[in-house]
């Protein structure tokens, strides 16, 4: 099968939003991307107890919210209770966990598109990645960007892809192994991200070479932002695009 592609994408998506300015994996930190010129945001998604989809990086909600615990023991209903702002700056006192849809409602509004990166707690990963892949399925694909699905774990891609072979994919690494074509191409993945440090001029050749597209995270300093663009990765994942090379 073909490996499915996202759209042609931006020089620069906001991380998290825009988690420099606001915070992470909330309805303002995606305004936020917007109010700084960003067309694409990456945010990270997991599992409430109840099987809901949310915006969540940590597997805990202690270091990005007012609760404590882990996030896959908190239903939805306590999870909407929780302050996702005030920890970052009284100015975001008020602001809640989003879900998944609440997310890409926001988004199509701004017709900005999403890099839902599927972030499983421990031993949920094929239970998220196919519950995500079904939601963006079902609601996202009709969205004015088609959203793609990114990840750590295979695990969770695999599912993604089982569930919605036709949702773009991404493989996330922080460690270069030489089997990572195998593991793309296994996986349906059209594009590669890497951690900024692990990138040279030959390994985004080597990648798009292979039929591949280069993505770097997290990415905040804009001469880095330059070479690395200028040795062809499509997209930088920064935490500052008001930082980013212009254009
Ligand atoms: O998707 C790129 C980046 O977000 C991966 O790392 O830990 O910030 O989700 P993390
Ligand atoms: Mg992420």
């Amino acid at each position: 099968m073909t490996i499915p592609q996202p759209p042609p994408l931006p020089r620069i998506i906001g991380h998290r939003g825009a988690m420099g300015h606001a915070p992470e994996n909330t309805l303002a930190s995606i305004d936020k991307a917007a109010a700084l010129g960003c067309r694409w945001v990456e945010f990270d998604v997991k599992l409430t107890a109840d099987g809901e989809i949310v915006l969540m990086h940590d597997d805990t909600l202690d270091r990005t919210t007012d609760g404590s615990g882990p996030v896959a023991g908190t239903t939805l209903d306590a999870l909407r209770r929780l302050d996702a702002g005030r920890w970052f700056s009284a100015d975001f006192t008020g602001e809640r966990v989003p879900t998944l849809d609440e997310a890409m409602a926001a988004l199509a509004r701004r017709g900005m598109g999403a890099n839902v990166e599927i972030k499983p707690c421990k031993g949920r990963e094929a239970e998220t990645g196919a519950a995500v892949a079904r939601a963006l399925a079902e609601h996202g694909m009709n969205a004015p960007q088609p959203p793609f699905v990114s990840s750590f774990s295979a695990t969770a891609l695999a599912a993604a892809r089982d569930v919605a072979p036709a949702l773009p994919r991404a493989f996330l690494t922080v460690v270069y192994l030489p089997g990572w074509a195998a593991q793309l191409e296994q996986l349906g993945c059209a594009c590669f991200h890497v951690l900024d440090r692990l990138i040279n001029e030959r390994r985004v050749r080597n990648i798009r070479e292979a039929g591949f597209r280069p993505l770097a995270f997290t990415v905040d300093h804009g001469a880095r932002a330059g070479q690395l663009l200028s040795w062809g990765v499509e997209s930088i994942i920064t935490n500052y695009p008001d930082r980013m090379p212009n254009g």
